[in-house]
């Protein structure tokens, strides 16, 4: 839909408001706040969001008419669309599965989703986090590799026009999505994904599996070939490369 963002100074998380107001919310509304008090990424951990500087943000979007095997591709869809906007804006962004995206291998854009149900209808969460104005200290207490926009290219980005030109190509890639499937996705994902080839290790909760990247699968799925010469595949995951 077209209108407007709901904007907060603050909020203790874009991606809890957006669970506890669903009664309120509807299709295609975007919750965006200048900071979170109590950010969240992926596995409860602690997402940095200091006022004035980054994006972050919650979109509601519908899910009727998608299988559950495809919502994690709206979120790898989520992830490419945003990518080849950091392209455009002269950043060499890659995609890292399931949904992270990088520049030389430091984090620049994370994301997390969960499944609402509202009045029997189904929607998808995304919450995104934009690392855009942060510098070297707000990086301080983080202990993993992680950029901004504005460290890669050396001057400031103007968050509001940022968050507009994801809004739209956001809008235009779940368009196409709705008429072509991930079909088209999936190639662009190959292109984008720097670290296919690559030596990994998935972790699944305690335990990790080491082996290496060999590609996704046309579903976006990946597909890894363990150290021990046999090859799976995972719908959900955390790879470490
Ligand atoms: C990750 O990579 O672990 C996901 C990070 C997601 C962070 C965003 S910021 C907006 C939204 N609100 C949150 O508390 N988390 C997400």
């Amino acid at each position: 839909s077209g209108k407007p963002a709901l904007l907060f100074p603050k909020l203790d998380s874009t991606h809890r408001y957006s669970k506890e107001h669903l009664q309120e919310l509807q299709a295609g509304d975007v919750i965006v706040a200048d900071s979170q008090s109590s950010g969240r990424g992926r596995h409860e951990r602690v997402w940095l969001s200091p006022a004035g500087k980054n994006l972050y943000f919650n979109i509601l979007y519908p899910l009727t008419g998608f299988a559950p095997k495809e919502y994690p591709q709206l979120m790898q869809i989520t992830a490419i669309s945003i990518a080849q906007i950091f392209r455009e804006l002269g950043v060499n962004a890659s995609v890292k599965w399931p949904n992270d995206i990088l520049c030389d291998k430091k984090k620049v854009c994370g994301m997390v989703s969960e499944i609402l149900t509202k009045d029997g209808e189904k929607f998808l969460t995304i919450g995104i986090g934009i690392d855009v104005n942060a510098d070297e200290s707000d990086f301080q207490e983080i202990n993993r590799p992680v950029t901004s926009l504005m460290l890669l290219l050396g001057k400031r980005i103007n968050r509001e026009a940022l968050l507009q030109k994801v809004l739209q190509k956001l809008k235009e890639s779940f368009a196409l999505t709705q008429k072509e499937g991930i079909r088209p996705w999936i190639d662009e994902w190959r292109k984008m994904d720097q670290f296919i080839g690559n030596a990994a290790k998935i972790v699944e909760g305690n335990a990790v599996i080491e082996g290496t990247i060999l590609d996704i699968n046309e579903d976006g799925s990946l597909l890894f070939c363990k150290k021990d010469g046999e090859i799976i595949s995972r719908y959900t995951g955390d790879l470490e490369i």
